[in-house]
């Protein structure tokens, strides 16, 4: 499939890395073509580099790991190739201006994944993947266990084609939370998650949900 895969830096290469080696025709985009990490992304995995625009308009899905203050800055340079397309947003709303932990710049009443699926009502938004650190997004083996990853979205199409791609990743416990406005869960959950990376010393960790018998 066509991807356009958002960011260049751990998640983008990370997820480009992974979906070029499913054998996906993947194109990374940066906000400058000839930004030296989306360069080296295209010559280590051969898969194709542009602007934000230029990935847009490759993808049939879209996947946007950018920095959460900018993303729909990012997003905004092809918002005329967005239409019907799912976008996959793994980005958080982290705000490091006041030093670590950070705060959220969103949250409660609204979330970053709505923020995006209201700037481009065009995209068929779904929230996933922002819950764990890269490595574990593109190989959860990594982690023991049958441990969990959420999805949110308006689009019960689009939740679908995202999680047959979690599947490939080998996601096997994916709980679908229903629509994008359950995305303010697993990103004020983020809070947690940085404290859980102190405590714990290791970004490679992740939470399963587990039901009563
Ligand atoms: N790191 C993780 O393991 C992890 C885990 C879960 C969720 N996340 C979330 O995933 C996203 C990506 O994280 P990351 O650590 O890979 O990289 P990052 O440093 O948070 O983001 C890098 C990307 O953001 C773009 N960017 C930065 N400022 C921008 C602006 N003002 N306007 C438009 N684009 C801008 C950069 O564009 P250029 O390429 O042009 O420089 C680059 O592609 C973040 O939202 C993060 O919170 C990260």
């Amino acid at each position: 499939m066509k991807i356009g895969v958002l960011g260049t830096g751990v998640v983008g290469q990370a997820i480009g890395g992974k979906l070029v080696s499913l054998g996906h025709d993947v194109m990374m985009g940066a906000r400058a073509a000839d930004n030296e990490k989306v360069v080296g992304f295209a010559q280590r995995t051969g898969g194709k580099a542009g602007t934000f625009g230029d990935a847009i308009r490759h993808g049939e899905l879209i996947i946007n790991g950018t920095r959460g203050d900018g993303s729909v800055a990012a997003i905004r340079q092809g918002e005329q190739w967005l239409e019907g397309k799912t976008l996959i947003d793994i980005s958080n709303p982290l705000d490091f201006s006041r030093g670590f932990p950070p705060s959220l710049s969103v949250s409660n009443t609204d979330s970053l994944g709505e923020t995006i699926q209201r700037e481009f009502p065009q995209a068929r938004v779904v929230k996933s993947l922002h819950t764990v650190t890269a490595a574990i997004m593109i190989d959860p083996a990594k982690i023991a266990g049958n441990h969990t990853v959420f999805v949110s979205g308006n689009d019960a199409a689009a939740k679908g084609q995202a999680m047959d791609l979690l599947r490939s990743f080998g996601w096997q416990s994916i709980i679908d939370l229903g629509d994008i406005t359950t995305a303010r869960g697993t990103e004020q959950y983020v809070a947690l998650w940085v404290r859980l990376l102190g405590a714990l010393g290791t970004a490679e960790f992740n939470i399963a949900v587990l039901k009563a018998q």
